[in-house]
């Protein structure tokens, strides 16, 4: 029987794979058939080992994977700072002036001092390696980076241990550098998707890459990422060359994701037109709902962003603030909700449970494939 390449790596029923923060919606998508990702990025390493046990616990043997970032550029300004304290005592206060100054536009109260992030916690290479161990300790059937090269000791402990190594990129310059380090995957990721992305759309990228592989010998399956909110669209990926979807932004419409129901509830609103990739929020381009934070840090008259990690030190409490506000009932603060999203924001209708999405997924996957072929009469 012919296998789908990424399933038989795997050991997913349904290539779908659903990163996310939040380990409900991992949980619940590979429970479902599908291939949940927990995004570690945000947790220390003892946080990571508490959230992977609860999804050991949970799954009952369905297959999971870890995404850790372990960023391979980083700024020269900020590469003696090594732990979160120095860090934080080199952002100037100015910049903690300008975000109360936004803020207070909005009714959030201004804060004094801008809170110190724990240490091992937060986007840097030793953080990511740290989590990238604790994740190796877990029965994972996937381990995933971004940000640049897999670094060698991923590739190595993943081949020691029979656990596929896939690699985000945004170019395809970038995929043939990742497969000459020894990846197993290539999540090659669109400008509309949520989250950190590069200029290239997935329609574009998707045959790009696959080519770029296949002409320099290197026989390592794709997954499409970016926009993909529908089994049509997945369908649409698999037809140009993928062997499946990588998705992150349609779980955010699903109850059990970490999302406020006051960003859940901008979602449904949103037209595709209304994210930004902008630095105002890690220090990198990242694609999120685009509010007057936005506009005020990426204005030329605005302060200018600060690098990966100092960025997220600033506005990570920012928006956690905002999210205390808006629950609290302050309309105005709600204006300035927002989260990592892609374009494909402007396809999302209503909330829906992990498991319906995964359902949805497949049938709508079956029905556009058969229906393809029926339509121009060519079964
Ligand atoms: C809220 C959010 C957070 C993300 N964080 C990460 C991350 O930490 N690491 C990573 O590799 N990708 C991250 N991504 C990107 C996803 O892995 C995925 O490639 C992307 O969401 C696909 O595009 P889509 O949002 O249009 O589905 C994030 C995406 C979202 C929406």
């Amino acid at each position: 029987m012919p296998m789908n390449r990424v399933c038989e790596m795997t050991g997913a029923e349904f290539p779908l794979f659903a990163f996310s923060h939040c380990r409900d919606v991992v949980a619940a998508v590979s429970k479902a058939g599908g291939f949940g990702v927990f995004g570690a990025t945000r947790f220390t390493p003892e946080q990571l080992e508490e959230e992977l046990a609860w999804i050991d616990e949970q799954v009952d043997g369905a297959p999971y994977g870890v995404d850790v970032l372990v960023p391979e550029v980083i700024d020269p300004a900020v590469r003696a700072l090594v732990d979160n304290r120095s860090r934080a005592a080199a952002i100037d206060p100015s910049y903690q002036g300008f975000v109360n100054e936004v803020l207070g536009k909005y009714g959030v109260p201004p804060e004094a001092d801008l809170r110190v992030m724990p240490e091992r916690m937060g986007i840097t290479p030793e953080n990511g390696l740290a989590l990238m161990e604790v994740a190796f300790s877990h029965p994972i059937k996937l381990i995933a980076n971004a940000l640049g090269i897999a670094p060698p000791a991923m590739i190595e402990e993943g081949r020691k241990r029979g656990v596929p190594v896939a690699a985000l990129v945004g170019a395809k310059e970038h995929a043939l550098r990742q497969a000459e380090a020894g990846v197993d995957i290539i999540v090659a990721q669109g400008t509309e998707a949520g989250g950190h992305c590069g200029e290239v759309s997935t329609l574009v990228l998707i045959p790009e890459v696959v080519r770029a592989l296949g002409r320099a010998g290197h026989d390592i399956p794709v997954l499409a990422a970016g926009g993909i909110m529908t089994g049509g669209q997945m369908a649409g990926m698999m037809a140009a060359g993928a062997q499946g979807a990588w998705t992150g932004s349609v779980w955010l419409a699903t109850p059990e994701a970490e999302t406020s129901e006051a960003f859940r509830d901008k979602m449904v609103a949103a037209r595709s037109r209304d994210t930004v990739r902008s630095k105002s929020r890690t220090g990198k381009p990242a694609r999120q709902l685009k509010t007057a934070w936005h506009d005020a840090w990426d204005a030329e008259d605005g302060p200018g962003t600060l690098p990966m990690p100092l960025m997220g030190m600033v506005s990570e409490p920012a928006f956690a603030r905002i999210e205390r506000e808006a629950a609290a009932g302050n309309h105005e603060a709600r204006e300035l909700v927002s989260y990592f999203v892609g374009q494909g924001v402007g396809l999302v209708e209503q909330t829906r449970s992990a498991r319906q999405v995964v359902h949805d997924f497949r049938e709508e996957f079956l029905d556009s494939v058969s229906g393809l072929a029926s339509t121009l009469d060519m079964e």
